[in-house]
């Protein structure tokens, strides 16, 4: 217990004044902790809006097995888990062309890549979750860190991220392309999330549409929100990016969101 989260690269003065975690953690990945993956179902449920959780992505609990050493988390003492990081191994071609359309073709790509003979070259984030209590402590960026030192073991090139902009959520009804771009009053991007990678070297490469489909009955929806859906028609809700479309006629409601795609080369 008790490991130096900057361990693998040069710590500055910057990093004790403003940069350093508050708390002291191990880094570990699930493969060697398989009785973590509780703790990170619980952080899961805690971090994302409860519709997010019934999403089209069919192989997210090949996370658990077969890619459990890619899944990586800092730990306090006691073991709690207090940061997750997901990620999975892919081939890529380096074109923006060949990136995945939405996270379920990721996942399906990076099971059927690793029955191949042809070694990954990438590694795409699918999620970073920070426990509430142990946010804004800039542990976010450790978890960017870890995740391309786990591409280095793996002697990966690139870490890619689909990223889900955490404040676009305020903002339902403005066009992605446009919340995407915009600055706060000094120049800088707008959305935290986005902010974090670009800061840490990362270049854009292009909009995932549509990441996650969610479909549900209305009863399913009302269940997950809160609300009521009394007609047919686009509705806000808590923690979704764009409107939920409500259909009473086929009696089902239909989410989707788009991603930014990001690249992280690994040197
Ligand atoms: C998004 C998340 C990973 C960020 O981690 P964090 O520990 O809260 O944030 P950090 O301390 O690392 O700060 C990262 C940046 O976000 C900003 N930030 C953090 N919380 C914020 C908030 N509620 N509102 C506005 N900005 C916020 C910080 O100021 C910082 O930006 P800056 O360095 O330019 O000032 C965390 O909030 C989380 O787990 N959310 C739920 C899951 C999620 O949305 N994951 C990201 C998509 S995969």
């Amino acid at each position: 217990m008790g490991q130096d989260s900057t361990k693998g690269r040069k710590v500055t003065i910057f990093d004790f004044v403003v940069k350093m975690p508050i708390h002291k953690f191990d880094l570990i990945n699930l493969d060697q902790n398989p009785n973590l993956k509780s703790q990170i179902e619980e952080l899961s449920k805690l971090s994302w809006p409860e519709f997010l959780l019934h999403g089209d992505v069919r192989h997210w609990s090949s996370l658990f097995n077969i890619f459990s050493g890619y899944q990586i988390a800092f730990v306090a003492e006691q073991y709690k888990v207090i940061a997750v990081g997901h990620t999975v191994p892919f081939i890529w071609d380096g074109s923006t062309d060949d990136l995945p359309e939405n996270l379920d073709i990721l996942m399906n790509r990076a099971v059927q890549d690793c029955n191949t003979i042809k070694k990954p070259n990438c590694l795409s984030a699918l999620a970073v979750v920070i426990h509430p209590d142990y946010r804004k402590e800039n542990l976010s960026a450790r978890m960017i860190e870890a995740m391309i030192d786990l591409g280095k073991e793996h002697g990966i090139e690139n870490l890619l991220a689909p990223l889900r902009p955490t404040l676009k959520s305020k903002y339902p009804e403005m066009p992605f392309d446009e919340y995407i771009n915009m600055q706060t009053r000094n120049g800088e991007l707008f959305d935290p999330w986005i902010r974090v990678h670009l800061r840490m070297g990362a270049e854009v490469l292009k909009i995932m549409r549509e990441s996650i489909k969610v479909i549900g009955t209305v009863s399913e929806w009302e269940e997950w929100t809160g609300m009521k859906f009394p007609d047919s028609g686009q509705y806000l809700i808590e923690g979704g990016m764009q409107p939920l479309i409500i259909d009473k006629e086929k009696n089902h409601g239909v989410y989707t969101e788009p991603n930014l795609w990001v690249r992280h080369t690994i040197a």
